[in-house]
């Protein structure tokens, strides 16, 4: 098995840069989880399967091929070879894409698969729940964290980047939701996981952030196996 560095945190956070940027400088694979559970919820909005019929979008989830490829530096996400990168960002599928992955097995699925990554290389894999659930036993274990309004300020720009604008007033609206679901959820709620390293990224800056990821992990004796 590879070395594992699980990055975990709400949404918003500044996770998501700062892992890509992390995975990047140690030369590690970079791992999404949010986007497989994004592509699985597109594929339930375009079917017209409600959430509510787990049987049916854990049916989906088992036959669905997920896949990441890097194309002139922005990782792409690939579902059933079709690219959705763009599409799984929309203001659509973060409304609906908490209930879809409350369902137990569609998280059974997701997290066998992303465990199986990790058997070849050295990985950077950022989510809700890897620290404590998908890797308890992760070489490195971070919970990225911000105060709200400060990651609604920073998803405005998510937004604007693929032509939705979105007030505010609506995302902060958006992302307390989300963080009520994810934390109060049955399963693999999102939690810090007690050994992980908490980086608050509210008054840093991107490199600041990445930066006390790469010290912490260069530091250690793991590194040198
Ligand atoms: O990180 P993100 O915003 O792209 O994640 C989208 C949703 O997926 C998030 O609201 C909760 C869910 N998720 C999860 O349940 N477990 C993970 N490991 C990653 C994401």
């Amino acid at each position: 098995m590879g070395i594992v560095v699980a990055i975990d945190g709400p949404a918003g956070s500044g996770k998501s840069s700062t892992a890509k940027e992390v995975a990047k400088r140690l030369g590690f694979t970079y791992v999404d989880t949010g986007a497989m559970y994004r592509a699985i919820t597109l594929l339930t909005i375009r079917r017209k399967i409600s959430p509510e019929n787990s049987e049916q979008v854990v049916s989906l989830a088992e036959l669905i091929d997920i896949r990441f490829r890097w194309e002139n530096g922005n990782l792409r996400t690939l579902l059933n070879g079709e690219d959705v990168s763009d599409e799984i960002r929309s203001a659509e599928v973060a409304q609906a894409v908490s209930p879809v992955s409350a369902i137990a097995g569609v998280r059974e699925i997701m997290v066998k698969r992303q465990r199986e990554m990790s058997s070849e290389n050295n990985i950077v894999m950022e989510g809700r729940d890897i620290g404590t659930n998908v890797f308890p036993k992760a070489d490195f274990k971070f919970y990225v964290t911000a105060d709200v309004e400060v990651r609604a300020m920073r998803r405005i720009g998510d937004y604007q980047k693929i032509g939705q604008n979105l007030s505010w007033e609506e995302i902060v609206e958006e992302i307390k939701k989300r963080d009520r679901i994810d934390s109060s959820r049955t399963h693999s709620p999102l939690k810090k996981a007690d050994d992980a390293i908490v980086i608050d990224t509210t008054h840093l800056t991107f490199e600041e952030q990445v930066e006390k990821i790469i010290e912490i992990v260069k530091n250690r004796p793991e590194m040198v196996r």
